[in-house]
């Protein structure tokens, strides 16, 4: 069961209206290294977790991925509210605007629907927290990507709280790997 706070993991204030750079961020929501992938994919490798401390660690960061959902959401959408039909044609949305109007849809930042192919679930508990460690350095590589194109210090400063987040994903799936490597595959 979850439980809801109406309030994001860290603040997002942006007033100035930038769709291109929105554009961009959208591939933190749907794109191959995204925020909704990263809580699919350990919500689901919780389960094949040998004890508690897996399905725990698993639980506790796939819930928070889904919260960094939220917070690029609402990025996406500060950055493009009020903005004009040409404004979102110039900044690269045009084609999202005649399929989805001015709804959030999880595409990367090329217009690519969301696709599961990039989620790997081989139901081994060292390979899952391989790919998982694999999965929050690629993430940390797209927010670096995303940082460098931005502009406005209110879209850097949530974009390097994220980017700090999945550095401390990747050392907490990396603790847990040894540990099980350790006690349950080194015979
Ligand atoms: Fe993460």
């Amino acid at each position: 069961m979850f439980t809801y706070q109406k309030r994001t993991q860290y603040p997002i204030d942006i007033k100035h209206k930038d769709v291109r750079m929105a554009r961009y961020i959208l591939t933190q929501y749907g794109g191959p290294y995204g925020e909704l992938g990263a809580a699919i994919r350990y919500l689901n490798h919780r389960y094949t977790m040998p004890d508690e401390r897996g399905k725990t660690l698993l639980t506790d960061i796939g819930t928070e991925e889904l919260g960094h959902v939220e917070m690029i959401c609402m990025m996406v959408y500060q950055l493009t509210k009020d903005a004009t039909i040409q404004e979102l044609e110039e900044g690269g949305l045009g084609g999202n605007f005649a399929t989805h109007g001015i709804d959030m849809f999880p595409v990367d930042a090329n217009g690519q629907d969301f696709s599961v192919t990039g989620i790997g679930a081989t139901g081994d508990f060292i390979a899952n927290l391989s790919e998982d460690m694999a999965a929050e350095e690629k993430a940390r590589a797209t927010y670096e990507h995303l940082i460098d194109l931005a502009t406005d210090a209110e879209v850097i400063k949530p974009l390097l709280f994220l980017r700090q987040r999945e550095v401390v994903h990747f050392n907490r799936f990396k603790e847990l790997y040894e540990v099980y490597k350790r006690e349950y595959k080194s015979k």
